[in-house]
């Protein structure tokens, strides 16, 4: 039965240590179901005093696989943000709001499926303790899975986008909400993209003005 003092991840945390004892401990987590069908947990990269937290929604097909954050479809648009922005993907520390992969299967394909908001609350407990030990300037939210989890209620994108966002106090840094790279991914190769991407682009920049400013 699951502790309700202690919901979802709360009582895999290691009592003290930095990014790899939690990286150690999140590896057993059973925090929520989502460890049954997936490979591995993915936990973060980066550097434990950067700057700037990306946090993205839950590892995808690739990220499952080599227990890398951000290596797939996805990444690759971040990837190239990150370097349209003038900023440098190892100054950053890359995670997500839930580390399994949620998915379903449709023959041989694992099709990504959203996480609930169970399952990002219990999963809080992880970036939570990311945010206490990296305490970050600023925390960009990848689309509206990320702004529920870092900011603890439903944000949509459009209107809160690109700007400074009041954050709640146990989030230390500033917090700007923008798109998920997997949305610019389906607009690849139709008249939105440019302006979607550079949208993006400066949305990472508003970051960076924010960390640095
Ligand atoms: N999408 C995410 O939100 N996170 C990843 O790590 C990869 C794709
Ligand atoms: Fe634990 Fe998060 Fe994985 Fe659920 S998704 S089992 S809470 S690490």
């Amino acid at each position: 039965m699951a502790d309700p003092e202690r919901p979802g991840a709360q009582r895999w945390l290691p009592g003290s240590g930095g990014v790899s004892a939690l990286r150690d401990a999140a590896d057993s987590c059973r925090g929520c179901e989502l460890w049954r069908d997936a490979t591995q947990t993915v936990f973060s990269s980066g550097p434990a005093h950067a700057a700037i937290v990306l946090v993205g929604e839950q590892p995808g097909d690739r990220e499952d696989q080599t227990g890398q954050p951000f290596v797939g479809p996805a990444g690759g648009v971040l990837d190239d943000a990150i370097v349209a922005a003038g900023l440098d993907r190892g100054d950053l520390y890359l995670t997500n709001a839930v580390k399994h992969f949620r998915h379903r299967r449709e023959g041989k394909r694992r099709i990504h499926e959203t996480p609930t908001v169970g399952q990002i609350l219990a999963c809080h407990p992880w970036l939570q303790a990311e945010l206490d030990i990296v305490r970050p300037r600023v925390v960009v939210c990848l689309g509206a899975t990320a702004a529920r989890a870092v900011l603890g209620r439903p944000t949509p994108v459009s209107a809160n986008r690109g700007r400074a966002i009041e954050a709640p106090p146990e989030v230390a840094g500033r917090v700007v909400v923008t798109t998920h790279p997997s949305a610019l991914l389906r607009l690849r190769g139709k008249p939105g993209w440019d302006a979607a991407f550079d949208a993006f682009v400066a949305d990472l920049q508003t970051a960076a003005a924010l960390a640095h400013g």
